[in-house]
């Protein structure tokens, strides 16, 4: 088999968001781009594939184990892009980031986890810069709407000073991957002080923390107020300590383009009335069981309520789901703007199915049309405009609205 054979490679497929990525793809891949499927299990991989639309079932596949880097490197040299669902990253990903980074082969993934990302950075940066590839991390629900939101502000506005995004409609599930992944972050933090610190820094994923401004605490939120910026009562988001972590690498890699002043932060609207009292308690239940997972004894409980690995949100629940965020944005001389971002199906399983899809293809057909650039990249920074475009393709509404 000649070097590079395939455009794409997806590694994971087996699992459930995986088989939700290969599905999206085998019916929205051009025509001629060849993509391959790969997994620890021939078997698994020949059920999965069985089961795919019609031009998926013709897909090679590819037998790899992240524990095993001969396999992963053998993977890495036969694909252009190797996109990974397999997770919790912190357990299974940087052997993949490695054997991508040394092959000069780029790369995709949806992790969430930050101390992966920084592990990533740390170990491999410097190498996936000087082969060329572009290790894109959080190419799903975490963190693409969170990140291409400043970036569509930015061209309104320019460097701003303030920019805060609030989760208006948010309707889906989660899976078993999902809660591993959680649950993995917090027992790493648990046994390790480095790492407890290393999520509660802001600054957490900077390419030079040094070089970042001072802006006084930069807190996420934790209990419910009202803000004036955004003209209504909010309350924590869960995924506000990974997505702010991925905006402010963006406005640092782009060499501070958003301003060099700008507080970024995540939150969840609070509708008002009645309504707003039921996403209020929802949120504070979520904040609870949250708190029971940080000690063991209830992590344990709650983990066997959970989903299992493998396990995930119905096929109407997926379809049935939803998203709609705005993004606020303030210039640094006071002019405003704000971009709303808009998915039906749900955010973490069918939007995410798409939006890993999407950011894939944006390397397979559009490199010479992306940033020059290399290294581990956030999607803004890999992809900028390209992306923005081929999600709005795909279906996502990205409006921009100035007073
Ligand atoms: N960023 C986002 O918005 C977002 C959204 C959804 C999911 N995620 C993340 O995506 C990841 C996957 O979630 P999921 O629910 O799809 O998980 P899952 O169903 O448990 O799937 C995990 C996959 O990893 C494979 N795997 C496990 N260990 C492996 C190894 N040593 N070598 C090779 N493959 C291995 C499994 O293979 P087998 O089938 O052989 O067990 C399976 O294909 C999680 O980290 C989750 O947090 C992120």
């Amino acid at each position: 088999m000649s070097a590079r054979d395939l455009e794409l490679v997806l590694f994971g497929a087996t699992g459930f968001t995986g088989r939700l990525v290969a599905e999206y793809l085998a019916v929205h891949v051009p025509d001629g781009v060849r993509v391959g499927l790969a997994g620890r299990s021939q078997q698994k991989l020949e059920s999965l594939r069985a089961g795919l639309p019609s031009r998926g079932r013709s897909w090679p596949l590819l037998e790899a184990d992240s524990a095993d880097a001969d396999s992963l490197d053998a993977v890495a040299r036969r694909a252009r892009v190797l996109c990974t669902t397999v997770g919790p990253y912190a357990k299974y990903g940087l052997p993949v980031v490695a054997a991508c980074a040394k092959a000069g082969t780029h790369y995709t993934d949806l992790a969430g986890e930050v101390q992966f990302m920084r592990d990533s950075i740390d170990a491999w940066n410097a190498e996936a810069q000087r082969t060329g590839a572009r290790i894109v991390h959080s190419c799903g629900f975490d963190s693409i709407p969170s990140d291409v939101g400043p970036w569509l502000l930015h061209h309104e506005l320019g460097a701003m000073k303030r920019v805060t995004y609030v989760v208006e409609a948010l309707k889906g599930g989660f899976s078993g991957g999902t809660y591993a992944s959680m649950l993995n972050a917090l027992e790493e933090a648990g046994k390790d002080r480095r790492k407890l610190r290393a999520l509660a820094d802001p600054h957490a994923l900077s390419p030079d923390r040094a070089k970042e401004p001072d802006l006084g605490p930069q807190r996420d939120q934790t209990g419910f107020s009202y803000d004036g910026f955004v003209g209504r009562w909010t309350g924590p988001f869960v995924m506000e300590p990974i997505n702010t972590r991925v905006v402010r690498r963006t406005n640092a890699l782009l060499g501070y383009a958003y301003g060099r002043n700008l507080r970024y932060r995540e939150v969840s609207g609070i509708p008002r009335g009645l309504k707003g009292l039921g996403v209020a308690a929802r949120l504070a239940g979520l904040g609870v069981a949250s708190l029971g997972l940080l000690f063991w004894p209830t992590r344990r409980l709650l983990a066997r309520a959970l989903p299992k690995p493998g396990e995930g949100p119905s096929e109407e629940a997926r379809r049935t789901g939803r998203l709609r965020v705005r993004t606020f944005g303030e210039a640094e001389g006071g002019r405003r703007a704000s971009v709303v971002i808009e998915g039906q199906g749900d955010p973490g399983y069918q939007l995410t199915a798409m939006m890993l899809s999407q950011a894939s293809l944006a390397l397979v057909l559009d490199l010479d049309r992306l940033p020059k650039r290399a290294g581990v990249l956030t999607p803004v920074t890999a992809m900028g405009d390209v992306l923005v475009e081929r999600l709005r393709r795909a279906g996502m509404t990205l409006t921009v609205e100035s007073p």
